[in-house]
């Protein structure tokens, strides 16, 4: 933490946007050994983050210099310590933050700097699903599932009641299509959080601690579901968990994060069983 109004240290002098080829090749050549995403020569990521940083009041420096690239399909896992600024740099990514300075591109657009109506569209590509689920409460698993496709992205009721239907199955609750959240436990509200970001077909789903609040005999249910959409979905997901048998069994990547920058970052293997960083091993052997 350090910095206050008016300080030099505030004011950040970031490069502008790279070439988007130029960006593609570069991040081609640095990812290729660290995922285990199929590659195919020429693709560009689908998310792209540099030089990203993000100061609360002017005072607390929560996002020092995140760079990261994520590829279409790519199941990327973000491990660190509380307040390494893993919710922030989620939050950032579609916009529920505005970031202090760098950039973040999605499909090579800058989304950063846009007006409010220009986020709302943007967010629409960038689906989250949060610790504590967010539903509705006076609306039924399937009306939850369907509000957002009928008021954002416009669908007639039948198609996103098809749709909603569709993706409750997928989690496994077809039959608690008409329930409330009330009337759910917190792993199965989960699914239906899990459906309703699914049902909008966004870009780059993000998952923020999705199984921390949860009983652990729930925990399970949830991290099959998400297993499930990361091995037979076209997802592109970023997790951010504490769940290291998902990380190791279902991550393309594991990203860890400290004091605001990405720390290390590679195979869920290499990281795991052979992390570089003193940092990186010390949490890891914390969580042992
Ligand atoms: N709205 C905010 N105002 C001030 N500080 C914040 C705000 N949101 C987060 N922070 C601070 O940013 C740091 C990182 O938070 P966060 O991104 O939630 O970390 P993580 O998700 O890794 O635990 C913490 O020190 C937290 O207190
Ligand atoms: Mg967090």
């Amino acid at each position: 933490m350090f910095g206050k109004k008016n300080d030099p240290m505030t004011k950040f002098d970031v490069p502008p946007a790279m070439d988007a080829n130029e960006a593609a090749r570069i991040a081609f050549d640095h990812d290729l050994p660290l995922s285990k995403h199929h590659f195919v020569e020429g693709e560009h990521p689908v998310v792209r983050i540099e030089h990203l940083m993000k100061t609360f009041d002017g005072e607390t420096q929560v996002l020092r210099d995140v760079n990261l690239n994520v590829w279409n399909g790519e199941i990327v896992v973000v491990l660190g310590p509380s307040g390494s600024g893993k919710s922030t740099m989620l939050r950032c990514i579609n916009l529920l933050e505005t970031p202090t300075a760098g950039h973040i591109l999605i499909d090579d657009g800058e989304i950063t700097g846009k007006s409010s109506k220009e986020v709302g569209i943007i967010r629409r590509d960038l689906g989250m699903v949060f610790q504590s689920f967010n539903l509705f409460p006076h609306l039924t698993a399937k009306e939850n599932v369907m509000i957002g496709q009928t008021k954002v992205l416009k669908k007639s009721k039948e198609e996103a009641e098809a749709e909603a239907i569709k993706q409750l199955t997928a989690v496994g609750l077809a039959d608690r299509a008409d329930y409330k959240p009330p009337q759910l436990s917190g792993g199965q509200q989960q699914r239906v959080a899990i459906a309703r970001a699914v049902a909008m077909h966004p870009k780059v789903l993000l998952f923020d601690e999705p199984t921390s609040a949860l009983d652990p005999e729930l925990v399970r249910d949830v991290l099959g579901v998400m297993r499930e959409l990361a091995l037979h979905g076209d997802m592109t997901m970023i997790v951010v968990t504490h769940e290291m048998g998902f990380a190791r069994d279902v991550g393309d990547r594991v990203v860890f994060m400290e004091g605001g920058v990405v720390v290390e970052q590679g195979l869920p293997e290499d990281v795991f069983d052979n992390p570089q960083h003193e940092r990186t091993k010390q949490f890891l052997g914390s969580i042992k």
